[in-house]
């Protein structure tokens, strides 16, 4: 069941690409079970780079079969959090759970949560498919969820090419691919539109959609409005390190003004 957030929070196509342009596939493995608890949550996090206060006391929270957009200006420490929620930064304060634990406390993390920080790292001689195979190996995820995964994201086709003939949005999607091998009830996606084509982003906001509506949950930041606009229905707005804005999106927009303006409105023009 959905709820909003609590009442104190106010294919990259190129010639020749053999990208599937056709619509996400439904992932076989989506069966996620919703909780009542918030699988995120993020209270009074702050993170300092030297002088640089990257996030200062930021709190929100993520209810199940959401998508939520984390929106800000350049530098305006959406990453960071994100890197923090994922244990691979430390806060210096605040705590940031999912399911109730630290990332590092979670017994299978990869069955939890799926994520896309940037286009990781390829052996750019290596094939799509053994590139995620050599992860789902790791990760004791059985090999099925190879071929399911490259299906979902559309990249069965180009499945056997090496990742160095990838197109950026190709990539993207094969970073994807990995992210969803564990059949994870939680992603966590940071700028994922990066490098797609308008055929890619729709396909993407379709795929998010239907991951939320199965009951999955996805935080996903953005500092592309058109993006992410109508793919979310809860945002959070940072600036500078701080949260300017946490609402459903409908409440939000709800006195006629556009996601834009209010997003305008809050932000600042420099990047931090
Ligand atoms: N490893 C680091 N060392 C020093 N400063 C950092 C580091 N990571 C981030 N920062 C600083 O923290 C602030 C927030 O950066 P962050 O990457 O979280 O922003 P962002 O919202 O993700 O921006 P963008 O939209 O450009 O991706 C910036 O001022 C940045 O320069
Ligand atoms: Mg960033």
């Amino acid at each position: 069941m959905r709820r909003s957030m609590r009442a104190d929070e106010t294919a990259a196509r190129s010639s020749g690409n053999p990208v599937s342009l056709d619509g996400p596939a439904r992932d076989p493995a989506v069966a996620r079970t919703t909780s009542a608890a918030d699988v995120v949550h993020v209270a009074s996090l702050s993170k300092r780079y030297g002088e640089v206060v990257a996030a200062d006391d930021v709190s929100f929270a993520l209810p199940a079969g959401s998508v939520t957009g984390l929106l800000g200006p350049n530098g305006a420490g959406k990453t960071t959090v994100l890197r923090v929620l994922l244990g691979l930064a430390e806060p210096h304060k605040g705590e940031a759970l999912i399911l109730g634990r630290r990332y590092r406390d979670l017994d299978r993390p990869m069955h939890v949560v799926g994520a896309v920080l940037e286009s990781g790292d390829f052996d750019p001689g290596r094939n799509g498919r053994d590139h995620l195979r050599v992860l789902a190996f790791a990760a004791d995820v059985p090999q099925r969820r190879v071929d399911e995964a490259l299906a979902v994201v559309g990249l069965a086709r180009a499945a056997k090419r090496a990742v160095r003939t990838y197109s950026l949005g190709m990539r993207q999607r094969l970073t994807l691919a990995a992210a969803l091998l564990g059949s994870p009830q939680l992603l966590v996606l940071d700028e994922p539109a990066n490098g797609l084509d308008a055929k890619g982003v729709h396909w993407l906001r379709t795929f998010l959609r239907g991951f939320a509506a199965d009951g999955g949950t996805v935080l996903v930041s953005s500092h592309v409005l058109a993006e992410i606009a109508q793919t979310v229905d809860h945002v959070v707005i940072v600036d500078r390190g701080h949260v300017v804005a946490r609402s459903s999106l409908a409440e939000l927009v709800a006195d006629g003004k556009t996601l834009e303006e209010v997003y305008l409105a809050l932000t600042s023009e420099d990047a931090a």
